[in-house]
């Protein structure tokens, strides 16, 4: 290999550290082969922490009458049935000793009286499921995964970006990138890969996400020959801050209704008791005694509407401001203080449960939740669509190339439950990482030949080497337009005029990307790191407008005004993408495999 790189060897290269990569790694160093951990920020920096109101899990500490059945069905019909069914059945079963795992790791989860894990209600989950530690469990689970993980033996890379996935033929031999400190040029040699990148929420203007997650994960599969699915189910979390403008976006956490927040007009009136869908009528509450008993804990009671799925609350709430009953700056109120009305011990509480909220509020918004309703708005949070993955093992379709967490598709079909992020990514990073390690253990050495590293260094450093034909205002341009577009073209409520013009203008942007000049030096260059980031933005921005158009009805996340009814026939099956031979991106429609009979029995008893 030339000298003009430096090149590091390992059995198994995990990239991404957030909980899934920190998972994967602990359970491939647990396996005996050698580690390479890769993040783009400083350990421990990870969107993990933006859930924030716990992992769902049936522990069945609060109410006996959980279980894997039930959270296996909730998820299933949170997703709406397509789901990757052996995903879910996995998940479902495995989550609550990922659990007990992190709390033997040192995880400080909040207590019930009688010493046991306390867990708390969330959307969509039928009984209070979400271990939690206040409104900061990511932060938590972060911090457990990376105190322990230091100790495997595991090699961390900090503040690496990795641009290319090389190949050994068919199979994956490692990854190409740079170090964002120096602008060095690294080569990774692994006998398998794990992508735990996260999401794709900069493709959005307003996310919960910060600035990492440019859906790396996603576009180095799908250059790499491996297929997306389910791209066209992106999250949008139905509370994000939206005022001040500085803080538009950050997150809300679904924690706040939990523990009895409710949704308001400007009318102050709770606007989603209006529009329960059917598939939860029976569930649910239908005045504002029974909600708020439900989330005191009394069991013969129904959910609040207020805890539907995050896809129907989103838009309800994108019609109440649509129709002029917003708040003062576009929104809607969320309101947990009302339940001083109830509580004696209220303030008390509520800084207790939402420490992170309170004081988030109070410093950025000067509000004090314990007394005044907060403003919010949706926020571009997830994306249900990732790697396409073998149920078990996580392996994509290019071999020793696996990925987990959100840059894997499957587990959520088309809308995520809250909650079940972390448990998707404790039980798949672990998954993933010993279905690697296994690959690695068996595989020969990879050979890398050289032209590949020195095709992917001129991709890397031509921003430097264009003759300054951009439009003089460089990447950060390019970026923000494409983020405005998403959000106006490619948004909550969809149609297929809107996401044709979206398309048109991602292959415009797409086109000034690759022409953008970058000026200075590979040291700390934030114009050279954002210049090549497009490429990913541009081929996530691309896989959600061309999945978004091939679903012609209204599903999850996924809503069309053009076809607003859910196409029971041939709505059942999941949008792929993969790169073509002609290097331009082809769609096709996956059917569902049917789900075996004892799971189907599950979802029959509990609708
Ligand atoms: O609202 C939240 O705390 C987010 C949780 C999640 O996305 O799982």
């Amino acid at each position: 290999m030339a000298a003009r790189y430096q090149t590091h060897e390992h059995d198994v290269l995990v990239i991404g550290a957030g909980g899934a990569g920190l998972r994967a790694a602990i359970e491939a160093a647990a396996s005996g082969v050698s580690v390479g951990l890769v993040c783009k920020s400083l350990l421990g920096k990870a969107h993990t922490v933006m859930a924030e109101g716990g992992i769902a899990a049936a522990l069945a500490n609060v109410d006996e009458r959980d279980s894997w059945r039930v959270h296996f069905a909730d998820t299933m019909r949170g997703g709406q049935y397509l789901n990757d069914w052996r995903m879910a059945e996995l998940h479902a079963k495995e989550a609550p000793d990922r659990v007990r795992e992190l709390e033997a790791w040192g995880a400080l989860f909040d207590r019930t009286k009688d010493g046991r894990i306390l867990q708390r209600n969330f959307g969509g989950h039928r009984y209070p499921r979400l271990a939690h530690v206040g409104d900061r469990t990511g932060l938590e689970m972060i911090r457990t995964l990376q105190d322990h993980g230091i100790h495997q033996g595991i090699d961390v890379h900090m503040e690496h970006t990795l641009t290319a996935l090389l190949k050994d033929g068919e199979r994956v031999a490692g990854a190409f990138g740079y170090d964002r400190e120096k602008g060095l040029l690294h080569v990774f040699r692994a006998r398998a890969v794990v992508l735990a990148t996260g999401g794709i929420g900069k493709a959005y203007q307003i996310t919960s996400n910060s600035w990492e997650y440019t859906g790396d994960g996603h576009a180095l599969a799908y250059h790499a020959g491996a297929e997306l699915m389910d791209m066209e189910f992106v999250q949008f979390h139905p509370t994000g801050m939206i005022w001040p403008p500085s803080v538009q976006g950050i997150l809300v956490t679904e924690g706040v209704r939990g523990e009895g927040g409710v949704l308001l007009n400007k009318q102050g009136r709770r606007f989603l008791f209006d529009d329960i869908p059917d598939a939860y009528k029976g569930q649910t509450a239908d005045n504002e005694e029974e909600g708020f008993r439900y989330t005191q804990g009394d069991k013969s009671a129904r959910r609040p509407p207020e805890l539907l799925t995050r896809d129907h609350v989103a838009r309800c709430i994108v019609r109440e401001i649509r129709e002029g009953r917003g708040s003062p700056h576009g929104g809607v109120f969320l309101d947990i203080s009302w339940i001083k009305k109830r509580l004696p011990n209220a303030e008390e509480l509520i800084k207790k449960k939402l420490p992170s909220m309170y004081h988030q509020f109070l410093k950025l918004a000067d509000i004090d939740i314990t007394r005044e309703p907060m403003e919010v708005g949706p926020t571009t949070h997830y994306v249900m669509g990732g790697v396409r993955v073998e149920s078990e093992s996580q392996m994509s379709t290019v071999l020793g190339l696996f990925a987990a967490g959100e840059c894997a598709a499957g587990l959520h079909g088309a809308n995520r439950l809250g909650g079940n992020s972390l448990s998707d990514l404790l039980v798949f990073g672990q998954r993933a990482g010993a279905h690697a390690a296994q690959f690695a253990e068996k595989t020969g050495a990879v050979r890398i030949d050289e032209a590949q590293v020195e095709q992917a260094a001129s991709v890397a450093l031509a921003p430097f080497e264009r003759e300054g034909i951009d439009d003089g205002a460089g990447p950060y341009r390019i970026q923000h337009e494409l983020q405005q577009t998403m959000q106006d073209l490619v948004g909550i409520v969809r149609t297929e005029g809107e996401m044709l013009r979206a398309l048109e203008a991602i292959a415009r942007l797409g086109q000034r990307a690759e022409r953008v000049r970058v000026a200075g030096n590979r040291a700390f260059n934030p114009g050279w790191h954002t210049a090549l980031e497009l490429r990913n933005l541009m081929t996530v921005s691309e896989a959600v407008a061309r999945s978004a158009l091939e679903r012609k009805e209204s599903r999850g996340a996924h809503f069309r005004d053009d076809h607003p009814g859910k196409d029971g026939g041939s709505g059942k099956m999941n949008v792929v993408v993969r790169r073509g031979p002609d290097g331009t991106m082809q769609v096709a429609r996956r059917p569902i495999a049917e789900m075996r009979k004892d799971l189907r029995e599950i979802v029959e008893e509990m609708k």
